[in-house]
């Protein structure tokens, strides 16, 4: 799906410029860490619960259609100097995720190379698309995706300490969900500064994705997709209830929208781009 391009405005960009200066001088000062020496690798236990390793196989999959995710949403983005740079942290961030948790499978032996090389050739032939086509739906739809990500790690992380306990998983899921947390914020603020700049076009927005959000990326893109959401959702890392409670309402108290804004309007009226 190809989505529309962002229309520019100068006001918009110089916001997004600052917010990303913040964002980048934050991430340096406080949230850089290193995979080689951050991690107590010695500590991985080769006797946690398997069904643990099985979920994070399937976020270590998601995070390998890191090629897709930038490449596609670049071009929307292109016109804005804050987001495109925001982006290309982004990607090195991500790029970090899937490296630390296949690292992880492999150093505590829940996956072989075999395996890990199995997974690849899978994510290298499917193709994740923009699941929305209309820039500010993608900005939201980032928005919730980072947050439901960050309550998914966070959870696998409890899950972790509860089923045998990993020092070296738990310490890597805490570095990994302050990441997405820190992503959540910036994308929270771009939704910010739209709904400022277009409330009536931001809530329909934000009605089109956040009242039928799903975590596409496992059901689309990883074989035997029905069992591994049925895993995640047995653990109660994710499941409709914590996106309600954890995701939904977090994100319209801290946009102050009130639940009456997301009602969904019938007959809905028809999106108008952003201008
Ligand atoms: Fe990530
Ligand atoms: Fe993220």
């Amino acid at each position: 799906m190809a989505a529309s391009p962002i229309p520019s405005d100068p006001d918009l960009e110089r916001s997004f410029w600052r917010l990303y200066r913040d964002f980048f001088d934050q991430a340096e000062r406080r949230r850089r860490w290193s995979i080689r020496d951050d991690i107590p690798w010695e500590n991985c236990n080769p006797n946690l619960d398997p069904c643990v390793a099985d979920v994070v196989e399937s976020f270590c999959g998601v995070e390998l259609y890191l090629p897709d995710y930038t490449s596609k949403i670049l071009p929307v983005v292109r016109s804005s100097r804050g987001r495109t740079w925001f982006y290309a942290n982004w990607g090195y961030e991500e790029s970090k995720h899937s490296l630390v948790l296949g690292d992880w499978l492999l150093r505590s032996g829940q996956r072989t190379d075999e395996q890990m090389a199995d997974l690849e050739k899978m994510v290298f032939q499917g193709e994740w698309n923009l699941p929305h086509d209309n820039h500010l739906g993608m900005l939201v739809y980032a928005m919730t995706q980072e947050l439901a990500t960050w309550l998914n790690y966070r959870n696998l992380r409890r899950r972790a300490e509860e089923r045998g306990g990993d020092p070296a998983l738990e310490k890597l899921l805490t570095l990994v969900a302050v990441d997405e947390k820190a992503h959540f914020t910036f994308f929270k603020d771009c939704v910010e500064l739209y709904l400022k700049f277009d409330r009536p076009a931001t809530l329909e927005q934000m009605r089109g994705v956040m009242n039928n959000f799903a975590m596409q990326a496992i059901h689309d893109l990883l074989t035997d997709s029905r069992q591994r959401v049925a895993q995640v959702k047995a653990l109660e890392i994710f499941n409709e209830d914590l996106y309600y409670r954890e995701v939904y309402l977090p994100i319209l108290e801290a946009l102050g929208v009130s639940r009456n804004e997301m009602r969904n309007r019938l007959p809905s009226r028809k999106t108008e781009p952003v201008a």
